[in-house]
């Protein structure tokens, strides 16, 4: 039997580092997966293969320990194996049944768009089916939520919950009351980024420190991105083309003032203007990271040009959150 679970990644169109401050956020799905097949393994262990970054190890669930085999020249992504650890350890149940888990990324790690959160929603559908349970997509959700509280110390509930379900929301105040975003048809994004990273506990703490320093400058930066995000929900659910683009650009201006862009950044999201995105900005902490455009029609045009001197993807919303598949 081999069983095949897929989540999606995420990126955040609208908010972020405000949200830090009890502001709103509208984050969506991308169709970007992370693949996490399961097969039996004769002996009693548990043996994990992350193809794409040449990375595998043997997790001990008694002494909740990972044992790396191989250290590849990317020694600091070996760190996504604790989160597969904790969400194995999640729903192993009753005698343990010797597992080989392989995962197949198609979001690069540590860019911003919610590769653990996909990875660790994916490895929670796959082992729970394996060992029998039935999880809901809530239990999903929320063991998801705990395995990033225990690996990073602190979480919001945005990248599992896009893992999980899909779609796109909108987090209002707290970023603890999530509601549903409900558009028709696609939204033309695609997604830029190098192979620079952010720390986002530093860039918050950047933050946190110019919002010290000068209050009477960034607060009402912070204000502004607030009705940037409200503005874009009115012209998201009326499929307002130009003011979308608009928005986003605002908001990267907003970002940029923030002290969190980069030239890289910058680069890539006028890369993506000139070759006909309608907006375009920042997702998630920037300091590196990637970037999101808005491409109505322009999606090919926006992608070859980025890609001249980067990387970039299609990243077409994903209404399908975390599926399973059995093979017998
Ligand atoms: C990072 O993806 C988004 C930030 O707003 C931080 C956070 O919300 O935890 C910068």
């Amino acid at each position: 039997m081999e069983i095949t679970a897929s989540a999606p990644g995420k990126a955040i169109l609208f908010g972020e580092h405000a949200v830090v401050y009890g502001k709103p956020a509208i984050a969506v799905a991308v169709d970007r997966k992370a693949y996490v097949t399961l097969k039996k393994r004769e002996d009693k262990r548990v043996h994990v293969k992350i193809n794409d970054l040449n990375l595998s190890g043997f997790l001990d669930l008694e002494k909740s320990e990972v044992k790396v085999e191989n250290l590849n020249k990317k020694p600091e992504k070996k760190g996504i194996l604790n989160y597969i650890l904790s969400a194995v350890l999640k729903v192993q149940k009753g005698a343990l049944q010797g597992m080989d888990i392989e995962i197949d990324l198609e979001i690069p790690i540590g860019a911003g768009l919610g590769s653990s959160a996909a990875i660790t929603v994916a490895t929670i559908a796959a082992v729970s089916k394996f060992n029998r349970m039935e999880l809901s997509k809530d239990e999903i959700a929320e063991h998801a939520h705990n395995v990033e509280l225990e690996v990073q110390g602190a979480a919001s509930h945005i990248d599992t919950t896009l893992s999980t379900y899909g779609g796109m929301i909108y987090l209002s105040k707290n970023a603890e009351d999530i509601k549903p975003i409900k558009i028709s048809g696609n939204l033309p994004l695609v997604v830029g980024y190098t192979e620079e990273r952010g720390n986002t506990g530093e860039l918050v703490e950047s933050v946190k420190l110019k919002k010290e320093t000068y209050p009477e400058a960034v607060n009402p930066i912070l204000n502004a991105i607030e009705s940037v995000t409200d503005d874009a929900v009115d012209a998201l659910l009326e499929k307002d083309e130009k003011r979308i683009g608009e928005l986003m650009n605002i908001n990267h201006g907003l970002l940029d003032a923030l002290g969190v862009n980069t030239g890289d950044l910058s680069r890539m999201a006028y890369t993506a203007r000139r070759a006909g995105a309608l907006g375009s900005k920042i997702t998630g902490a920037g300091g590196g990271g990637s970037i999101i455009a808005y491409c109505p029609g322009k999606v090919e045009e926006v992608i070859k040009s980025i890609k001249k001197m980067d990387k970039a993807f299609n990243a077409a919303l994903s209404v399908d959150g975390v599926k399973v598949k059995v093979k017998k």
